[in-house]
């Protein structure tokens, strides 16, 4: 068994190997300029294919899924030992940063280098989900879906704004969509699900420590919104004659600032805002809109939910447009295992730093997880402010190695 305290100088290693391996995966983008890494484009495909060789050289033994996760697997010390998963998402938002997601891969995989040749008392598997952000499909998690074998058959018929098939999709990257269900792991087989991710926010970096247990993951929904008005001419109907869809979706996208600003921990963001037939000189019959609404709290969730949709169907209303509601996603908060954040904690006691915990108010792959198995995350501090979703995230290497020799120790905790 290795050793389990790294040195400064070890964990540093470590630390900038994560850091490195982030720069190398970002050279891969479908934008010029940006780093862009959505479901299934090319830039995508390279990724996996880098993920799956770095898994293949740390000595697991490793594979492309149907739905593009990258899995290596690390067996256990006895034959037919349970699992234990570690995960995060490869795909980015739109103009992204290089650690939301491939953080938590690549953590744990210098992990599982550094802990070659040793066998734990349980397998390991690695995976890099191949979708998270649902920005192609728009719809997320396809990746950890799959391995909790939640992504229904019907799924394979959502288009992404090209008119592309999921399915399709997959049958045209050379997979079999048809083979999906094998992708899903038993609950019997699996001991927990373990996720290093960023914060993403700016708590860590206030209290000025390196890393933090989550207690819980927010819930949350995401709702497209499709309001039908009428087109005229920009030069002659009539202000007190219009049928602006355009500006019912401003005044929607007004009234989901003002509640969420009613409750602290609800937050509520209009990402998307779209007039398909949009002109200079034409007053928009169409625009559609996204929503997305989270709390820690379910019921404070429900309830401020309840409101926007019927004061947008208001606002509708007294605009003679025509509002429809298609809800994408709806998640639960989800509680983070107590006896895995205990067991984080004893691994960053031994370390000398401060034990801090919080909720994560961004979504993860780990949620997906609730109800198949028992859930641990750690969050690893941002610098900048905290920014994520962004190309401004950023990380030291002194702070990704304490995330390293964290998940290293409680890794080696868990078999004793
Ligand atoms: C994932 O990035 C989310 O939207 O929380
Ligand atoms: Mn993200
Ligand atoms: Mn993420």
């Amino acid at each position: 068994m290795p050793n389990s305290s790294p040195t400064v100088d070890d964990r540093l290693t470590l630390g900038r190997r994560i850091l490195d391996l982030a720069d190398d995966l970002a050279h891969w983008s479908e934008s010029t300029g940006a780093l862009t890494c959505t479901f299934f484009s090319d830039a995508h495909r390279a990724v996996a294919r880098q993920l799956r060789d770095w898994f293949a050289a740390a000595g697991l033994a490793s594979e492309i899924d149907p739905i593009g996760n990258v899995v290596g697997r690390m067996p256990g010390a006895h034959p037919g030992a349970r699992t234990l998963i570690l995960g995060s998402h490869y795909d980015t938002v739109r103009n992204a940063g290089k650690y939301d997601g491939r953080f938590g891969i690549l953590c744990a995989l210098v992990v599982l280098e550094s802990l070659r040749g040793a066998r734990l008392p349980f397998a390991v598997e690695l995976i890099g989900f191949s979708e998270e952000e649902g920005v192609r499909f728009a719809t997320p998690y396809l990746g950890s879906r799959a391995v909790v074998g939640r992504l229904d058959a019907a799924m394979m018929n959502v288009r992404d704004r090209s008119g592309h098939r999921l399915g399709d999709v997959i049958a045209a990257a050379g997979h079999d969509p048809s083979q999906l269900p094998s992708v899903a792991r038993r609950p019997e087989d699996i001991i927990a699900y373990l996720e290093v991710h960023i914060e993403q926010g700016p708590v860590l970096l206030n209290d000025n420590v390196p890393v933090g247990i989550v207690t819980a993951i927010a819930g949350g929904v995401r709702y497209t919104l499709a309001i039908e008005g009428e087109a005229g001419h920009a030069g002659t109907v009539p202000m007190d004659a219009r049928h602006d869809a355009l500006l019912a979706a401003a005044e929607i996208a007004l009234l989901v600032e003002r509640r969420a600003r009613l409750e602290p921990g609800l937050l509520g963001t209009v990402g998307r805002f779209e007039v398909p037939e949009g002109a200079i000189n034409v007053i928009p019959r169409r625009c559609e809109l996204s929503l997305d609404v989270r709390a820690q709290d379910d019921d404070v969730l429900t309830q401020a939910l309840a409101d926007i949709l019927a004061e947008s169907q208001a606002i509708a209303g007294r605009r003679g447009v025509r509002l429809g509601a298609r809800e994408l996603l709806r998640k639960k908060a989800v509680p983070c295992a107590p006896h895995l954040q205990q067991l984080f904690a004893a691994s960053i006691e031994k370390a000398n730093i401060p034990v801090k915990r919080l909720a994560s108010g961004a979504g993860h792959d780990a949620a997906t997880f609730d109800g198949l198995t028992d859930i641990g995350m750690l969050f690893v501090r941002c610098g900048n402010g905290g920014i994520s979703h962004s190309p401004l995230e950023t990380v030291t290497a002194e702070d990704a190695g304490i995330a390293a020799q964290i998940l290293r120790d409680t890794l080696m905790r868990m078999g004793t």
